[in-house]
């Protein structure tokens, strides 16, 4: 057995990131400030895009989104039932409702087939989520936010970098909504991106991230600033720190490179388990590119003697750390208890919720861990003769 513990994700924190942030410690500027200006221009830059705000969170972003395009109390809004607690919270924090739909089978995003369905006289809103990082189907996504002229603000907290059909995941729907948490393709410890083409939406997010007040602290405090600044809406405090966007700016920089080395993982997991009739591996789009932040696969669970969970505790046994993404929405009991919400209602989520994994994907990856991976998953479906396990 190995001895070293491979977990599902580890952060790529090299010595950049750490001069960067002791630069920014000693320079007396902690909060929001020239990083955090010098951040938003290089993901502008890397995206291709118009205007690009940092915030702590993508649920952040998600939530000034919403606030921006003008969601309001009795509103609704699209959400997929295949993603993370935050896609749906922002919805209710205007005490507009979340209605969700249904994800394919296999790429495990929005089913654009199921949306129309959804779709009442007070929809606002689509909400894709590019699971994983391969992006959703935007074009009939967007055809049908046309149609019924709805918004679309994708949740891109998986998708940095990716692209669909030639374009960057950032610069497709109205708003895009990227994460730096710990675990996500780049980090800043908490952090996010709203991007958008739309001036006035820019302008709207940004003023409502720090307070609605007419002024970033930093101008007001430095000397080309001044002390005045006027509350113009009662906003949020979303503001990321420099401390925060100082990591953002190297980790920017890697960004090409650590989705090559996850897309070099994610080809050697296929080959390897292109024989395993046990397990499917992810699904992939000819017309995207992936971000690989996951890689998820299902289990065939007809053809094996274990269920998920003790799939699960067989790879921990072997060291190997991994993760489920996601519960379904409507699996939870609030989802359940206040919209009635049934396991049956999303008949593909709910059962892929019982097959799914998310195995280890980072750059840090050496490829003894990746070996190791594909041997104690072998080993698992197989055992360690090659015979089926009997559990
Ligand atoms: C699909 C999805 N959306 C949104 C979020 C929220 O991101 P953050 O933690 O930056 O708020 C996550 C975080 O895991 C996520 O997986």
């Amino acid at each position: 057995m190995p001895s070293q513990f491979i977990p599902y994700h580890s952060p790529q924190i090299g010595d950049a990131e750490i001069e960067s942030v002791i630069e920014t410690l000693r320079s007396g500027w902690l909060t929001t400030g020239s990083k955090v200006k010098r951040f938003e221009e290089a993901f502008s830059n890397y995206i291709g895009c118009s205007h690009a705000i940092a915030v702590n969170s993508c649920t952040a972003a998600l939530h000034l989104a919403l606030d921006a395009i003008g969601v309001r109390e009795g509103d609704e809004v699209i959400v997929p039932a295949m993603t993370f607690a935050a896609t749906a919270e922002v919805v209710l924090y205007f005490k507009a409702r979340p209605v969700l739909v249904d994800c394919q089978p296999d790429t495990l995003n929005l089913d654009p087939s199921q949306i129309e369905a959804a779709i009442t006289s007070r929809t606002k809103a689509i909400v894709p989520v590019h699971i994983g990082g391969q992006p959703c189907e935007m074009e009939r996504i967007l055809e049908i936010a046309e149609e019924y002229e709805l918004k679309v603000i994708e949740d891109a907290a998986h998708a940095l970098p990716a692209s669909y059909r030639h374009k960057k995941v950032g610069v497709i729907g109205d708003i895009t909504c990227f994460s730096f948490y710990a675990t996500k393709t780049i980090t800043t410890g908490e952090g996010g991106m709203a991007t958008t083409e739309n001036s006035e939406w820019a302008e709207r997010m940004r003023l409502m991230s720090l307070h609605g007040i007419s002024h970033d602290a930093w101008k007001r405090y430095t000397k080309e600033g001044s002390w005045y600044y006027e509350i113009l809406n009662p906003g949020f405090k979303y503001n990321l720190t420099d401390i925060a966007a100082a990591i953002g700016i190297e980790q920017l920089k890697k960004c090409d490179e650590f989705r090559r080395a996850r897309e070099k993982i994610a080809k050697i997991y296929d080959t390897s388990f292109a024989d395993l009739e046990e397990i499917q591996t992810p699904v992939r789009r000819a017309d995207t590119e992936h971000a690989w932040h996951l890689y998820v696969i299902q289990l065939n669970l007809d053809r094996l003697q274990l269920t998920r969970n003790q799939f699960i505790e067989a790879l921990r046994e072997e060291q190997i750390g991994t993760s489920v993404h996601f519960i379904p929405l409507h699996l939870h009991p609030y989802y359940r208890d206040n919209f009635g919400y049934h396991p049956s209602d999303f008949p593909n989520a709910s059962s892929a919720f019982e097959r799914i994994v998310s195995l280890p994907i980072y750059p840090g990856m050496t490829e003894a861990d990746v070996e190791t991976v594909i041997g104690a998953v072998r080993k698992i479906v197989k055992g360690p003769a090659g015979d089926e396990v009997h559990f």
